[in-house]
């Protein structure tokens, strides 16, 4: 999908939120906190913070954190910093699947190679009173992508409102989408003889085998997902969008590379457009060079 303003050929200024507070060696920092495995994702957060302080981040406001990601609000922007594996590839994954699922999702514009870090919209959380007034509409989008997609954790319950929102503009929206998984790329079967093809329940918490009836959850279905099966569906999000090497760059749009158009927060008159992916400056050896050097350090300081 093509944002409407922009055609192949245009040429477009894209900037890149990451590029300009992310430098490689805070990205590399937040990685290797991502893969300490003996913390809790919630105690890496002190950890988190000190390095965005560390580096100058100004962020705004935290956002606070689901499972395996925490948000910080920056230039108006979310930024999700994943906590650990899974949420790195829940990063890439609504980058991956953003274009398809655009209209009712927070529009993601940004990550990185590794998805350590994904920029996008903000949009506010539902109160549970949003929920009870919302479900209607909730169903509604849902049901749009029965056939495409399955989509866990945004089923209509009260564990799952907080991943809706509501935007500027009052439309309604999904915050956290990370478990999209194409049916075109796997399709999801019950095990039972017949192998019916899972069906979704009215609210879209469970799916049931339409033979034996047997009800999955999506925890059930994820778990029968291997990561090399996650690997093989998202690929390498570098390919995805358009590759930044500085905080703003004229680019020509291609075809097949969708953009997003995004509004800087203060001036409202300049329109802005990108959706990006930036890769870091240095090679893969040079990354290992570092974080083996980093580990050394982490392990010489010793944890608190
Ligand atoms: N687009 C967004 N707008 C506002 N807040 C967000 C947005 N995306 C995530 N958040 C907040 O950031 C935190 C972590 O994000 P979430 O996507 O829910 O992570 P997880 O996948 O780990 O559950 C949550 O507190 C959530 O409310
Ligand atoms: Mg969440
Ligand atoms: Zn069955």
């Amino acid at each position: 999908m093509m944002n409407k303003n922009v055609q192949v050929g245009d040429k477009i200024v894209l900037r890149s939120l990451i590029k300009k507070y992310f430098p490689p060696d805070l990205l590399i920092n937040l990685d290797l906190i991502s893969r300490e495995k003996s913390e809790t994702n919630t105690a890496k957060i002190p950890y988190i913070l000190e390095e965005l302080d560390k580096f100058g981040v100004p962020y705004g406001s935290k956002l606070g954190s689901g499972t395996n990601r925490y948000g910080i609000l920056l230039d108006g922007y979310v930024v999700k910093i994943a906590l650990d594996a899974a949420g790195k590839i829940d990063n890439r994954r609504e980058f991956k699947y953003v274009m398809d699922v655009l209209d009712d999702v927070s529009k993601a514009y940004e990550t990185v190679k590794t998805g350590i870090v994904l920029v996008c919209q903000y949009i506010t959380p539902f109160s549970i009173d949003d929920f009870y007034d919302n479900q209607e509409q909730m169903r509604k989008i849902l049901k749009k992508y029965d056939d495409l997609y399955l989509i866990g954790d945004v089923g209509v319950s009260t564990d799952n409102y907080i991943n809706w929102g509501t935007r500027m503009d009052g439309s309604i929206a999904m915050l956290d989408y990370a478990y999209i998984y194409s049916t075109s790329f796997k399709n999801f079967m019950c095990t039972c003889e017949d192998e019916g093809n899972l069906e979704y329940d009215a609210d879209h918490n469970y799916m049931i085998c339409p033979f034996c009836r047997k009800k999955w959850s999506f925890g059930d279905i994820r778990r029968r997902i291997t990561k090399d099966e996650q690997e093989a569906e998202i690929g390498d999000v570098m390919e995805l969008g358009y590759v930044l090497r500085s905080p703003e760059e004229e680019h020509i749009v291609e075809a097949g590379k969708s953009v997003v158009k995004m509004k800087k927060p203060k001036k409202k008159k300049e329109p802005i457009v990108k959706r990006v992916v930036k890769d870091e400056d240095r090679t893969y050896d040079e990354n290992m060079e570092y974080l083996k050097e980093f580990d050394e350090m982490v392990k010489n300081q010793g944890t608190e």
